[in-house]
């Protein structure tokens, strides 16, 4: 008698346990879900509805307003000289000239594409 409650506790602890698991692989699941959404809003075009209103003090960002920036570089020419992964350190890094922007992940994500849009073809 005493050795079959014994065998339900067991057979519950096990339970419980695949019941955890399957929670956390549920979980996870849905994390990826989430990044595959932020990936498909950080586009080009995000990127740009950043840029014209952070960036626009001093660069020009479109290819229509090139050559009307300021003092800094415009991202047509910024488009052509630099890869998306020396943007991505550039935007993440201290500056001296250039205000130290903090952006969320997706945020720079989505200027990244866009200033890689502008290369010429
Ligand atoms: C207050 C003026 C100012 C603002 C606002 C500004 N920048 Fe700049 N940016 C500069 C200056 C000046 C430089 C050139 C000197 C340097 O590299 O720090 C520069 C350089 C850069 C470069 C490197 C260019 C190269 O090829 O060396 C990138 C990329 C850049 N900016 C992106 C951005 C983005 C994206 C934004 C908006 C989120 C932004 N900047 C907003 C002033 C600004």
């Amino acid at each position: 008698m005493l050795r079959t409650y014994w065998l339900h506790y067991l057979v519950a602890a096990i339970l419980a346990a695949a019941v955890l698991v399957a929670i956390r692989v549920h979980m996870a699941s849905g994390q990826v879900r989430g990044e595959a959404s932020v990936q498909i809003r950080s586009d080009a075009e995000e990127g740009l509805y950043y840029a014209e209103a952070w960036c626009t003090e001093c660069h020009s960002v479109q290819p229509e307003t090139a050559g009307t920036g300021k003092f800094a570089p415009d991202f047509t020419v910024i488009a052509n000289r630099r890869s998306a992964h020396w943007l991505n350190i550039f935007l993440r890094s201290e500056h001296k000239i250039m205000p130290d922007f903090v952006f969320k992940t997706a945020e720079i994500d989505s200027i990244v594409s866009y200033i890689v849009s502008l290369k010429r073809r």
